[in-house]
């Protein structure tokens, strides 16, 4: 955590959530730097497909995104939730192909994925890291005068929010942008609901690993006394809701000091407290999502296999302060 409101913003939630029935964790908990090292590691399992299928998606579409984007006047990309951004190259390469050379800033909650990103990205790139937590509002560099903008958010991270939080964001991210500035949003698409359970339940167990890390990072916050061993990583794909759940359920009965959250929490062997969600959406939904946000959608681009989609929409005048 960056600061102290910060800091105290988090515990709040964390007392919140851990109140709500069911007891529920924030995702972006999962990620401290070893976090974010477990994630990286995942994107590379033989089970976990997302990564690959968009990597391959891009790489094959970014031309196209890039001449939508505003090909040599493209003077700035914006990654929220950046992760490693090794996709991220093919979008800088096209963007240099077409003659620019846009500045690329990266929104990041995890100082070890930035740092990661600099790793890849060499020397070559206008780098300008921003280490922040995206859910609790949102500040960018200016956007350099005259140039276009473009906003990435990749990986299928807007099926870690619902509907409502969703759209709340994209709304608040339209407000960093000229109207006619895009946005890229990847999403997971529906498939074979046997593939979507394995690709989070690894042979190796690295997803068990980085689900029952969000505890240490939750225990380093807030001084709480959770035993990630105690817990088992369960996480089923919820077929009527289209999405997978991971939580972590208590091997047996315990009592967890809260530490500065507050208080303590008893569970029951078998009780669980939800760490994430992931949604799976069909093409129809993503737009009406994007749009809902004030971006209309100008293209969709679609894995061959069915299984990934990247929405291209197009900011309309911000409404400030409405939302
Ligand atoms: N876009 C990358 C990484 C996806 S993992 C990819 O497609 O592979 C999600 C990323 O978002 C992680 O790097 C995590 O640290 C970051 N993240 C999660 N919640 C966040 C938040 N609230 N604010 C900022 N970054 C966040
Ligand atoms: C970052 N996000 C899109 C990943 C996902 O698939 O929902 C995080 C993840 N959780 C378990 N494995 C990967």
């Amino acid at each position: 955590m960056v600061n102290l409101d910060a800091e105290s913003a988090a515990l709040g939630e964390l007392r919140e959530g851990l109140a709500r029935s069911p007891r529920e964790i924030p995702c972006k908990h999962l990620y401290d730097d070893r976090g974010s090292a477990l994630f990286e590691e995942i994107t590379r399992l033989p089970e976990y497909f997302p990564t690959r299928t968009e990597r391959a998606l891009l790489e094959a579409r970014a031309g196209e995104i890039v001449a939508e984007a505003g090909g040599a006047a493209l003077s700035d990309i914006v990654e929220l939730g950046s992760g490693a951004a090794s996709k991220t190259l093919a979008i800088l390469a096209a963007a240099g192909a077409a003659g620019g050379k846009p500045r690329y800033v990266a929104v990041d909650i995890s100082a070890h994925a930035l740092a990661r990103t600099q790793e890849i990205l060499g020397s070559g790139v206008a780098f300008e890291p921003v280490l922040a937590d995206y859910t609790n509002g949102l500040t960018l560099p200016e956007k350099p005068a005259g140039g276009k903008r473009l906003v990435l958010f990749l990986g299928g991270t807007i099926g870690n929010y619902e509907d409502g939080e969703a759209v709340r964001f994209l709304s608040r991210v339209r407000e960093h942008v000229e109207p006619d500035d895009l946005l890229l949003l990847g999403a997971n698409l529906v498939t074979d609901p046997a593939a979507i359970h394995l690709a989070y339940n690894d042979a190796r167990g690295v997803t068990a690993e980085f689900n029952r890390n969000l505890l240490r990072n939750v225990n380093a916050l807030a001084g709480s006394s959770f035993d990630p061993d105690a817990f088992d990583h369960h996480a089923p794909y919820v077929v009527g809701q289209r999405r997978i759940e991971m939580w972590l359920v208590a091997r047996s009965e315990m009592e967890i000091d809260l530490g500065r959250i507050g208080g303590a929490l008893r569970l029951r062997k078998g009780e669980g407290i939800r760490t994430e969600i992931s949604r799976r959406f069909r093409r129809d939904e993503v737009l009406r999502l994007i749009d809902a946000a004030g971006w209309t959608p100008v293209r969709w681009l679609e894995s061959p296999d069915g299984r990934f989609g990247l929405a291209l929409g197009k900011s309309r005048a911000a409404l400030r302060g409405l939302l």
